[in-house]
């Protein structure tokens, strides 16, 4: 949903954000100083090679790595002023996350796995996995709840992460590479439900992909290169960009 610039809400907004790893000559910078921006009713992807700082960017505007320089508000929140725990709060009531690897825990079932998210908001264990059943339905593994992720296909397990990110309604829901394992159809699939919540009041989904199938369900595109946001697109702007 492309809108008059001014009058839509900024969802996530990332200015100078640098951040390095490891010391003296091991020393990489993930990210020089990038900036970003995300809106609510929007999809928005985040492109580029590699190494170039996408991972990192995700795992900053999640909450699970604290920036070395630069300012970051998700949602209205300042995170870099907020406590530890007050960011783990917050990105439990608030965030979704399907994350590069899966991430499934392995000695829990399916059903489990989906309802982790709703026991940290503290919905009773009953109810949860009866919600986290349906969600299970609806990402077309109906029946196999009892089931753990090793006995499951990449693309099947892709799925159950998909479930776990959206059991509890996130406002800001974050994917990592979201239909890498996924077949055609699967990935259409997947992308079309991202959209239909993007399109949500008050939500917005960012999505970090190498997958050029996936850039028709974007409403705007930062392209990233060696630790740096260089450009952002939507509209004819991003229609007509190489990408
Ligand atoms: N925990 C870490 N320790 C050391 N270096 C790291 C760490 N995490 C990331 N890096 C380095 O930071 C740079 C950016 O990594 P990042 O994972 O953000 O890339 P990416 O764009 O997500 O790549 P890919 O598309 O391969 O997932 C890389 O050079 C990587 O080696
Ligand atoms: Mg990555």
């Amino acid at each position: 949903m492309i809108m008059d610039p001014t009058t839509r809400q900024t969802a996530v907004q990332v200015t100078g954000l640098t951040k390095g790893f490891g010391r003296g000559d091991a020393r990489t910078l993930a990210l020089k100083e990038a900036e970003f921006n995300a809106y609510e009713g929007d999809l928005q992807l985040i492109i580029g090679p590699s190494g170039c700082g996408k991972t990192t960017l995700l795992s900053m505007i999640a909450g699970t790595l604290v920036p070395d320089q630069g300012e970051l508000t998700v949602l209205g929140h300042k995170l870099h002023a907020m406590s530890t725990a007050a960011i783990t709060r917050f990105r439990r009531e608030n965030i979704g996350f399907i994350f590069q690897q899966f991430n499934l825990i392995p000695t829990l079932t399916l059903v489990e796995n989906i309802s982790v998210p709703l026991l940290l908001a503290g919905t009773r264990v009953r109810q949860a996995e009866k919600t986290a059943d349906a969600m299970l339905d609806r990402v077309g593994l109906g029946g196999r709840g009892k089931n753990y992720p090793r006995q499951l296909s990449g693309g099947q397990q892709q799925r159950v992460a998909i479930a776990r990110a959206l059991v509890h309604d996130p406002r800001l829901l974050i994917c990592d590479e979201p239909t890498s394992a996924l077949d055609r159809e699967t990935g259409h699939q997947i992308m079309t439900k991202l959209r239909e919540l993007a399109r949500k009041p008050g939500r917005s989904v960012i999505v970090v992909t190498h997958d050029p199938r996936v850039y028709e369900f974007a409403d705007r595109i930062a392209e990233m290169e060696d630790g740096r946001v260089l450009r952002q697109l939507e509209g004819a702007a991003m229609a007509n960009a190489t990408l």
